[in-house]
């Protein structure tokens, strides 16, 4: 067993991935938090990423997130992606979904209605 290999993202930062460890796992342990993390086991595709150099293998995933034709092009997903020598990785998640900011619109406080009289007995 080596020492592990070097994981360089693309767009910045690179961390160390011990041997058996996931580069989804790497990056997390580093505190670079450029791939998204969702299930962590294969099965909802958030994680994937797309190798650009490198060889690596990989565990079990949906195939309803990665199938032959992408893992033939060299994408993967993170939590199931092992290197077996250094690699250069680039995010290639699915576009995150719109956020939806509902900002409360400033609208005036529920009508208070009052009489023009002043209730001397109160
Ligand atoms: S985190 Fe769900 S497939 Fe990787």
């Amino acid at each position: 067993m080596g020492m592990g290999h070097l994981v360089r993202i693309e767009d910045g930062g690179d961390c160390l991935c011990a041997p058996g460890e996931s580069v989804l796992a790497a990056l997390g342990r580093a505190g670079l938090c450029v791939i998204a993390v969702g299930c962590r086991g294969g099965g909802c595709g958030v994680c994937r990423v797309r190798v650009l150099e490198g060889r690596y293998r990989t565990g079990r995933v949906s195939r309803a997130h990665l199938n032959a034709d992408d893992e033939e092009a060299g994408f993967s997903l993170a939590c199931r992606l092992y290197p077996e020598s250094d690699l250069t990785i680039k995010a290639a998640g699915p576009p995150a979904p719109d956020v939806v900011t509902n900002k409360a619109a400033g609208k005036p406080a529920a009508g208070t209605k009052q009489s023009g009289r002043i209730n001397p007995w109160q």
